[in-house]
């Protein structure tokens, strides 16, 4: 029997050793608070709960109280990209806080500034998002208390590296570490904790549900997929993006275009141009993924894909992982 209680249950304050992750744009209140209900813990992505579910996020996070009064966490993306951007995440941060959220995911930039605030503003726990050994060292040195380790299987901005690889590197830094990527079906899940992994992050399990809001077709697509239908592309973001190949992503190509490439090289040029990618990524992304797409849209999936065959409810897919777990050996 592996035990469900870890390291990371122990400091979020849950049962299940499972983060439903936080996903621009499929993450809506009713898919986080499912997780967290069903024993996980569901993660708000703040720009898809305002711009692609429409509530304002002190709103959207009391919706998920009605539902649940189990913990949740919020993703907080701090890259620098605008002042605008920077001061937007600020004040959702805060709102975060006064509604009770002590749970926080940071991606990208230095999470020192996140660490100091929950601690100023009611104390909570900040994992930080890594691909690799370099950047968790920094993110320790701003205080994080743990790490998610995003692999090569991963939805999402994919690392270049393997779960037992990220295992290896990140296994000795004295904090708990959860695997990010390619966990789609129970098995998986409990190879992950077999490897020392504190917990799993899922995200794309969790498109392919009842009460994930995106369009029909995408979680069909994803049912239907197979690993070989994943590829990373460039074009969307800027860095590789898992999504599912098409016939528009073959057409297209994977990698950014030559004047892209160029400006996200240069110091002060990349900001701009991560800037135009952001825009575009927002908008494109929304629209394949609420509205069924069009021909030239991308659709988001990790590897994980290969365990997904039906579409579920989100507390059953815990359920059941948590019960897989329980029965190993
Ligand atoms: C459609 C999609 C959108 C995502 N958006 C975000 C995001 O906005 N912020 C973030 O930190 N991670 C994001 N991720 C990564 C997930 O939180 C999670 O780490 C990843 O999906 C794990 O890999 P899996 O899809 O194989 O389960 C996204 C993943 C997917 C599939």
């Amino acid at each position: 029997m592996l035990t469900l209680s870890t390291p990371f249950t122990q400091q979020a304050g849950v049962a299940v050793p499972l983060v439903g992750g936080a996903m621009y744009p499929c993450s809506n209140p009713e898919l986080v608070a499912a997780v967290s209900e069903a024993g996980g813990i569901g993660v708000v992505q703040p720009l898809s709960m305002v711009y692609v579910h429409g509530h304002d996020l002190r709103e959207g996070l009391r919706l998920i109280r009605r539902l649940t009064a189990k913990p949740v966490g919020m993703n907080v993306l701090i890259e620098r990209s605008s002042r605008a951007y920077e001061e937007r995440m600020r004040r959702w941060l805060d709102v975060a806080l006064e509604e009770g959220v002590r749970f926080f995911v940071t991606s990208l930039g230095k999470p020192r500034w996140v660490v100091d605030r929950v601690a100023a503003g009611g104390g909570g726990v900040v994992y930080h998002d890594v691909t690799e050994r370099k950047w968790a060292e920094r993110a320790l040195e701003g205080g994080v208390h743990g790490l998610i380790a995003v692999n090569d299987r991963a939805g999402g901005h994919a690392g270049p590296k393997s779960a037992e690889a990220l295992m290896d590197e990140l296994g000795g830094l004295g904090r708990p570490v959860i695997c990010a990527g390619g966990v789609g079906d129970e098995r998986a899940f409990v190879a992950a904790l077999r490897l020392g992994y504190a917990g799993v992050q899922m995200g794309t399990r969790f498109i392919a549900t009842d009460e994930c809001r995106v369009h029909p077709d995408f979680k069909r697509r994803i049912v239907a997929a197979t690993e070989q239908d994943i590829v990373l592309t460039e074009r969307v973001t800027g860095v590789p993006l898992a999504v599912i190949r098409t016939p528009y992503v073959e057409r297209v190509g994977t990698k950014a275009g030559p004047l892209a490439r160029w400006l996200l090289r240069g110091r002060r040029t990349k900001y701009l141009m991560r800037s135009i990618y952001g825009m575009r990524y927002v908008w494109k992304l929304k629209r394949a993924a609420l509205g069924g797409g069009s021909s030239r849209d991308y659709w988001q999936a990790g590897k994980s894909v290969v365990g997904i065959s039906a579409v579920e409810p989100a507390g059953a897919i815990v359920r059941r992982f948590a019960e897989a777990a329980r029965r190993a050996d």
